[in-house]
This record gives C-alpha cells, sequence and structure tokens, in this order.
C-alpha cells in the first residue's frame, strides 16, 4: 500500500479483530483511501464495498475490492506487469512537471512512469487489467518517491528510495466479491443497501487529501493539467468543487452526523482521534440510538511528515514538528451481544 496520511496501517490488527469479531458477512469502508481495511474485510470473506472520493483510491478498490482472483487469468497480469517494466523511458508530461520543476521524483524513474502510464492508457485502457496495472504502477512509484508521505512538498535532498529503479510487481489480487465506489461518503451511504458493518474513517483536519496526493490523482487521470506553486499542484486543488465537508471545522460536525444517523449498517466503527472538530460526547449522542455504544482509546504514531517538520524549497526549517503520537479512539455501535463480542475480542472487556 502507498505512504498515506491517516492511513491505518498500525491499527489494522486491532479493527481487523473487531471486524471478525462482529461476525460481519458485509462490511462497508467508508472514507477508504488505500483501502487497507476493506482488503482486510475481503481477506476475511465478506462482501465489501469501499468507497472514496479519491480516483487513486477507486483504482485500488477496482484492484483489491471488485476484482476477485478465481475469476481472472492471473497470467494475463504477470505478462503485462513483464510487458510494462520492459517499456524503453520517455520523458513527456510526469517528467517535466513532478521530476524537473519538482522534485518529487528523480528524472531517471519520471522517464519510466511517463512511458509505462501512456502504454497502460494505449493498450490496457478500459481492460480488466487497466485497475491492477495503474495500482501496480503507484505502488512502484510511492516506492522510490523523494517525500515524508504527503505530496505538498518534497524534499531537498533526493531520498535514498529516490535512487532505485521504479519496478511494478504483482499487485496481489483477492479472491471473492465486492463493490468500489469513487462517491461523496453522505451521498453514497443514502444509496447503498443495508451492510452488517461499517467501517468510518473520514478526514479529521483542513489538510485536502485531493492537494496532498494530487501527484496519484494526476497519474491515474491522466489529464496532463497545468499546475501552481512549488508543489506543482493541479490547478484544480484550487477549485471549491473540490473541497470536502470533512476538511472544514464549520462542516465536519453536521456532515458525520448526518452520515452517522444515514448509514445503514448494524454496527458501526468509527475512526477519530484527539485533534478531531467533533467531540467524544457529541458523537455518541449520534449512535446511542443503535445499542451499546463504546469506545477504545488507542495511541497512534503519526506519520513521519509531521514527525521531522516541515522545509522550505531552499532546506530552512519553516515549521515545527507536530506531537509524535496521537491519541486515536474508535468508537463501535451496535446490538450488545455483538458489540459485547467485539470488545472480548480486542482484549478489553
Ligand atoms: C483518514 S483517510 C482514510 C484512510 C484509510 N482508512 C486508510 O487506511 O487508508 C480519509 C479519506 O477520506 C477521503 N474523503 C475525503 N472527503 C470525502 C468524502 N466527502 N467522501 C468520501 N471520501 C472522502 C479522502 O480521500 C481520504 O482517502
Amino acid at each position: 500500500m502507498i505512504k498515506y496520511l491517516g492511513s491505518k496501517r498500525t491499527l489494522l490488527p486491532l479493527i481487523g479483530t473487531l471486524i471478525e469479531a462482529s461476525g460481519a458477512k458485509s462490511a462497508l469502508d467508508l472514507f477508504s483511501g488505500t483501502t487497507r481495511i476493506a482488503h482486510e474485510a475481503k481477506r476475511q470473506g465478506k462482501f465489501v464495498t469501499s468507497v472514496d472520493t479519491a480516483s487513486y483510491s477507486k483504482v485500488f478498490g477496482d484492484t483489491w475490492i471488485a476484482l476477485d482472483s478465481n475469476t481472472v487469468d492471473q497470467r494475463e497480469l504477470t505478462d503485462a506487469i513483464a510487458h510494462l517494466n520492459s517499456v524503453a523511458p520517455q520523458a513527456g508530461y510526469f517528467t517535466k512537471t513532478f521530476c524537473e520543476d519538482a522534485r518529487y521524483f528523480q528524472p531517471f524513474n519520471g522517464e519510466r512512469i511517463d512511458a509505462i502510464r501512456s502504454e497502460i492508457a494505449a493498450t490496457y485502457s478500459g481492460s480488466w487489467l487497466e485497475a491492477p496495472l495503474l495500482s501496480s504502477l503507484l505502488l512502484a512509484a510511492d516506492r522510490v518517491d523523494s517525500t515524508t508521505g504527503v505530496q505538498m512538498a518534497y524534499l531537498k535532498q533526493w531520498t535514498r528510495r529516490s535512487f532505485k529503479a521504479l519496478e511494478l510487481l504483482d499487485p496481489k489480487l483477492l479472491a471473492g466479491g465486492g463493490v468500489a465506489l469513487q462517491q461523496d461518503a453522505s451521498e453514497a451511504v443514502r444509496q447503498l443497501a443495508p451492510v452488517n458493518l461499517a467501517y468510518l474513517d473520514p478526514p479529521y483536519n483542513q489538510h485536502r487529501y485531493f492537494g496532498n496526493y494530487h501527484v496519484w490523482e494526476s497519474l491515474v487521470r491522466w489529464d496532463k493539467p497545468e499546475t501552481y506553486g512549488i508543489a506543482n499542484k493541479r490547478v484544480d486543488v484550487k477549485d471549491p468543487a473540490n473541497r470536502s465537508d470533512f476538511n472544514s471545522r464549520k462542516t465536519m460536525p453536521a456532515a458525520l452526523g448526518r452520515i452517522l444517523k444515514d448509514v445503514r449498517a448494524e454496527v458501526i466503527v468509527l475512526s477519530y482521534n484527539n485533534e478531531s472538530w467533533i467531540s467524544r460526547e457529541e458523537l455518541i449522542s449520534q449512535v446511542e440510538d443503535r445499542g451499546s455504544v463504546e469506545v477504545l482509546d488507542v495511541e497512534f504514531k503519526r506519520y513521519i511528515g509531521s514527525q521531522i517538520g516541515i522545509y522550505n524549497k531552499s532546506g530552512a526549517r519553516v515549521g515545527e514538528p507536530g506531537a509524535k503520537a496521537n491519541l486515536e479512539h474508535l468508537l463501535l455501535a451496535g446490538p450488545k451481544r455483538t458489540i459485547a463480542k467485539m470488545l472480548k475480542a480486542a482484549g478489553k472487556s
């Protein structure tokens, strides 16, 4: 999976245990991001739906959630990956924008990204291979980037990993069924069929994912937009239509409250943390009519960028690092017996 702000990588074992103990057969991962939680639920054999507004999240969802490894020809995928790894480098938009005008990747890797992305568009667009090949390219590019894990800046010195040659690997499809949606979560919950369990992991501050991961957006869309500023963000990052209600202190509490009311799930698992704009009491009051409500507190390491501070283009420190650890909370709501089972499995009863 890619490096991702708010990714639940370290919380995955606990969330996986809770999901498994719930006995759910169907699960919804709203705000799915890397699709890490949806992936775990599908691995457990559940029918999963992933929802996120980001284009790269839709590609990950199409790869790991919607595709069923039992119904596709794995050899076709292996052959296509081998073919893409052998495509000759060709500098283009990506190299110029993200490796020369900005320094997210070394130009020798940028030229390969350009050539491979163009070949995916020319040869695999519209086929079942398109999503897993794009996922494979995104993951390969992430392994050789020169950032701290967010694309609002790149590092002054090339990272050690950026010297490595880009290599596409098998994205390892999962068996089973699922659906991947690129949609606003507030809309999706009003349209989706009921599920046994819904996991919600909304953004909790002003940093917009559309701007923080603009390189992945542009690589997936391949629309080669105009860019602005030192970070070379897509110009439509400034467009109010690309704002999320979840990135504003004013709109976030009501938007989340509406989703908690609308989501048709027997059990809700919600991630939030001590920086959230909505209090524990408010959250509990939104879900208390669903049966039992419990909150688990977990210490959670922050993403690396916020630990090492913020630097400008010439390497001068312009921001102080945030706290090293956040307190993450998992709110569980649902039928009393199910919540009791989940707590017991997590060793919290
Ligand atoms: C905290 S991250 C989720 C991380 C994810 N659980 C993981 O482990 O990778 C929040 C996600 O919400 C998405 N998002 C923001 N606003 C949204 C909205 N209105 N509807 C759906 N997704 C949204 C962002 O694109 C981002 O991927």
